[in-house]
């Protein structure tokens, strides 16, 4: 078979893969749809450290192909929604809510793979960029056929990262205000939760003025372009004062209730910190190299009670929040179709990977094989 594999200094399309038959707890699954995120491009360009070769791709869904042994809540033929928690089940985080801090979750590199008969590493578990892979059975979350799977196949990872994100990591509720830096596939997710959860205002702020219309449609109240020469803190402020006439000190007043980093850059959390009113809170989600620090004031914390958390996925636990994302969107909550701008098929790969550099993509789907 093929997919899309990283040999440490580039990717590219390579044939003579092969996948390991699937073990006890195991499902091998046929990839339909794979959504383009951003951390893959990441992994190529060594932001992300990754063994190589790998095979990319975490962002899936498909049909199932053959089960483990011990496997009972899929069968050969089921819709599946692929995600990369492929947590134990058994540990303490697992058992309470948190599978997203179990250690099995974590780097977790196998090589389930062989390319030209030598191992072959997948990628967070999940390798969707090939037509077929192997996961845990919990990877797999049985969907049903109403939802079509390029539009499915978001959930694994942006949609479930950015509704997760306000769901699972905040407190966010009718009447709060909030910041999301980066409208690509993370960040619209982001926009439409705190949407759902009911919030007053929803500033987005990208460097691309065009993903302004993308913005508004997933529900931003209001669109700030970033770029040299633009305070964003002092534009925050400016839509959301707290009055005039106050005297607030060094840490200013007004602001917003969260602010949401989906960049994944030092300035901007920086910037996500000094936008929050008093009390709030700036959610860590963009992902930038290993050694990047926070350039952040103390201050924010000891005086005015600002918060800093992260979000690895949106905390999600897969087979709650999942099946709680398709309901959402067959009541038309979520929106998961319009996050498809434009499928490809996988051997046109780098055109997607142009599209979304050049900021033309909510989400691009690669198509790795027919329905
Ligand atoms: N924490 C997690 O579990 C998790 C999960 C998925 C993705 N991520 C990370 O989230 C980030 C976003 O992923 P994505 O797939 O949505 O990416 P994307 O490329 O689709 O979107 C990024 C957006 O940020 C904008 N942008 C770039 N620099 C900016 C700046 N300085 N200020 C404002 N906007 C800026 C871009 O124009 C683009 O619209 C990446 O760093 C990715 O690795 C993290
Ligand atoms: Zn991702
Ligand atoms: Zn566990």
């Amino acid at each position: 078979m093929k997919g899309l594999v990283y040999d440490g200094e580039k990717a590219a399309i390579r044939d003579h893969l092969e996948v390991r038959d699937p073990g006890p707890t195991e499902v091998e699954v046929r990839i339909v749809a794979a959504g383009l995120c951003h951390s893959d491009l990441s992994v190529i360009d060594g932001t992300i450290p990754w063994p190589a070769p790998a095979v990319l791709g975490h962002e899936g869904a498909g049909i199932v192909e053959r089960t483990g042994s011990a496997v009972t809540h899929v069968q050969p033929g089921d819709r599946v929604v692929l995600h990369t928690l492929a947590s134990c089940g058994m540990c303490k985080f697992c058992n309470t809510g948190r599978p997203a801090w179990c250690r099995r979750s974590i780097g977790n590199a196998s090589q389930p793979f062989t390319l030209d008969g030598e191992p072959a590493w997948n990628f967070a578990a999940a390798s969707y960029f090939a037509e077929r892979t192997v996961v845990q059975a919990g990877q797999c979350v049985p969907i049903g056929d109403d939802i079509p799977l390029e539009s499915a196949c978001l959930i694994g990872c942006g949609v479930l990262t950015g509704v997760g994100s306000v769901f699972n990591r905040t407190e966010l509720g009718l009447g709060d205000t909030a910041v999301v830096f980066g409208v690509g596939g993370v960040g619209l997710n982001v926009i439409q939760a705190c949407k759902v959860k009911g919030a007053q205002r929803i500033i987005a702020i990208d460097t691309v003025a065009e993903k302004q219309a993308q913005a508004r449609l997933f529900g931003a109240t209001d669109f700030v372009v970033a770029g040299a020469g633009v305070d964003s803190v002092a534009a925050v402020r400016e839509l959301l004062p707290y009055d005039d006439e106050q005297v607030t000190g060094p840490f200013g007043a007004g602001g917003v209730d969260y602010a949401f980093d989906c960049v994944g850059h030092p300035e901007v959390l920086n910037a996500a910190l000094e936008m929050l009113d008093w009390g709030g809170t700036a959610v860590v989600i963009g992902v930038p190299a290993p050694t990047a620090t926070v350039p952040a004031r103390i201050g924010n914390f000891t005086h005015v009670e600002r918060n800093l958390i992260g979000s690895r996925a949106g905390s999600h636990r897969p087979h709650y929040d999942i099946p709680l994302i398709v309901d959402l969107y067959r009541q038309g909550e979520l929106k998961l179709d319009e996050l498809v701008t434009q499928t490809y098929e996988l051997d046109d790969w780098q055109s997607a990977v142009h599209d979304l550099e050049a900021g033309k993509l909510a989400r691009g789907v690669l198509q790795v094989s027919d329905a």
